[in-house]
């Protein structure tokens, strides 16, 4: 098949490709088509390959007629009619006669073994018939075996350039997988690029458009670069395809770098060293790890490893805690992202306070709904801009809560909605009724609000300050907590 193949790769491949008939041959003519599972109790190796074995074979097929004629001729000499030939692992195999023709018993018995009804002997023909038949099997394993370990060194002689074929097969199924999915599902082919740009036009999520049965996926365009947008804050709805979004635009790049076409109209992608993601939600509670706890130390490692030319996924980062610490930390990590690390970014969150940090490079993308009365519909589309609700509620009545909880839900919503307008309503109060301090006002607030934050931080040094007992410190002493202070101050600003 792949004789004419114009592609280098194909061709490559098609070069590293034996066919191995002589071996096929040995291997069927060798080798029963179901054998056992173990190596050591025959049942490998086929009729008619070996003339020693097939002779044990014979021997040990015709036991059982054997055996048969040696009973009825044992039956007629002797005129019992209940003799019977038995076998039993401790004495082999016996003559069981019944009591009842123990008088007819000849000599040439031998007793073995008394039972209440009856008596066992065996006779020489017997004994010599057992030697064979068991030596028979015996037999049979061990030329099994030996025939078996033969066949294994002529094979494993060649087993390089079996696995280089193996190899190559595997390359080329992979390649006309990814073809055949091509044409089916009417992948493009992306243009690559050096800049560090993702550029997707109508980008479609591979599995999702598949599985999708009574909707239409709706594809959505992704712009990712290193000056005009490089972390997307995507809001929106509940259920709306934030995360979808966020998988697909990391696996189109995924695709593309491993060489594939992709689902789209058009593609633009640049390398990146690394996708990291940060997605749902789960514990390690064997190694110890909480739920929160891996979700930090998730973040932790992206943080550290994540460059320029990486691609970070990071899907509503600080969910497992309490809401402020929640949003101090995600609001922290877009930051540091920004101003550190400057890697392409997909951020999704339903904190909407923190689209406020939209600037040069942060740019805040929302998921399109439609409210008709008291029902939303979800289009599904990305779109510039921030979403302000997370319509929670109405994904959860989807989803069946009980009517009784839904209700309460909306009722203690719509409390904290009015308290939140009454606070905000003061606040604007404030600040309008002196115009002139209106920057001192926000200034002021922005200095509270930052205390606090760099607290979380920072708590850890000066808690060990406070516990230093300076007026007892020798100046060695004094110059070693200087450094280890200095150690931990760099370690809590990221720099060591
Ligand atoms: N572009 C799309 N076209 C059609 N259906 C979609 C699309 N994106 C997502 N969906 C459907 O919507 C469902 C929910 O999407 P997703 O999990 O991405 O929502 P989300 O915004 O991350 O929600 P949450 O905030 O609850 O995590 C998906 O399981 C999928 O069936
Ligand atoms: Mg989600």
């Amino acid at each position: 098949a792949l004789a004419d193949v114009q592609a280098r790769m194909l061709q490559q491949s098609a070069g590293e490709i034996s066919t191995y008939d002589d071996d096929v041959a040995l291997l069927s003519r060798a080798i029963v088509d179901e054998p056992g599972l173990t190596i050591r109790e025959g049942g490998i190796i086929k009729d008619g390959y070996n003339a020693e074995l097939d002779e044990y074979r014979r021997i040990s097929r015709d036991s059982k007629s054997m055996l048969q004629e040696i009973e009825e001729r044992e039956k007629a000499e002797t005129g019992i009619k209940s003799l019977k030939i038995g076998y039993n692992k401790v004495f082999g195999y016996y003559i069981e006669v019944r009591n009842s023709g123990a008088d007819r018993v000849p000599d040439r018995y031998i007793r073995k073994q008394t039972l209440a009804q009856a008596e066992r002997y065996i006779t020489e023909e017997l004994k010599e018939f057992e030697t064979k038949i068991l030596g028979a099997q015996e037999k049979i394993v061990q030329i099994e075996y030996n025939l078996f370990c033969d066949v294994r060194d002529h094979i494993k002689a060649k087993l390089a350039s079996i696995q280089q074929t193996a190899h190559a097969i595997a390359r080329v199924d992979v390649l006309a997988s990814l073809a055949e999915a091509a044409v089916n599902y009417g992948y493009v082919r992306p243009r690559l690029t050096q800049d560090g740009t993702i550029d997707i036009k109508d980008g479609r999520h591979p599995l999702v458009e598949r599985i999708l049965t009574r909707d239409l996926f709706v594809p959505n365009d992704a712009h990712l670069d290193h000056s005009d947008c490089e972390i997307m804050l995507i809001t929106g709805p509940n259920m709306a395809g934030k995360s979808t979004y966020m998988r697909q635009v990391a696996l189109l790049t995924l695709m593309a770098q491993a060489g594939s076409f992709v689902p789209a109209r058009e593609a633009t992608i640049a390398p990146v060293d690394r996708i990291f993601t940060r997605i749902g939600a789960s514990d390690d509670l064997v190694s110890g790890q909480s739920t929160f706890m891996v979700e930090m130390n998730e973040v932790a490692q992206i943080l550290k490893y994540a460059t320029k030319d990486s691609l970070v996924i990071l899907d509503e980062i600080g969910r497992g805690t309490s809401t402020f610490d929640g949003m101090s930390i995600a609001r922290a990590v877009v930051e540091y992202i920004e101003k550190r690390v400057h890697a392409k970014t997909l951020f999704a969150t339903h904190y909407h306070e923190l689209t406020d940090m939209e600037d040069a490079k942060v740019k805040n993308y929302c998921v399109a709904v439609k409210e008709r009365g008291s029902d939303v519909a979800f289009l599904r589309r990305i779109i510039p801009g921030a979403a302000d609700k997370s319509y929670g509620i109405h994904v959860a009545k989807l989803a069946g809560l009980p009517k009784a909880v839904l209700k309460r839900a909306e009722q203690i919503l719509a409390e904290l909605e009015t308290e939140q307008a009454k606070l905000d309503a003061v606040e604007t109060a404030d600040v309008s009724a002196d115009a002139a301090d209106n920057k001192a006002a926000k200034a002021a607030t922005a200095k509270t609000a930052e205390p606090a934050m760099g607290s979380l931080f920072t708590s850890g040094l000066s808690d060990a300050l406070l516990g230093l007992d300076i007026m007892t410190m020798t100046p060695i002493e004094a110059l070693n907590e200087l450094y280890k202070l200095q150690e931990q101050a760099k370690q809590e600003a990221g720099l060591s």
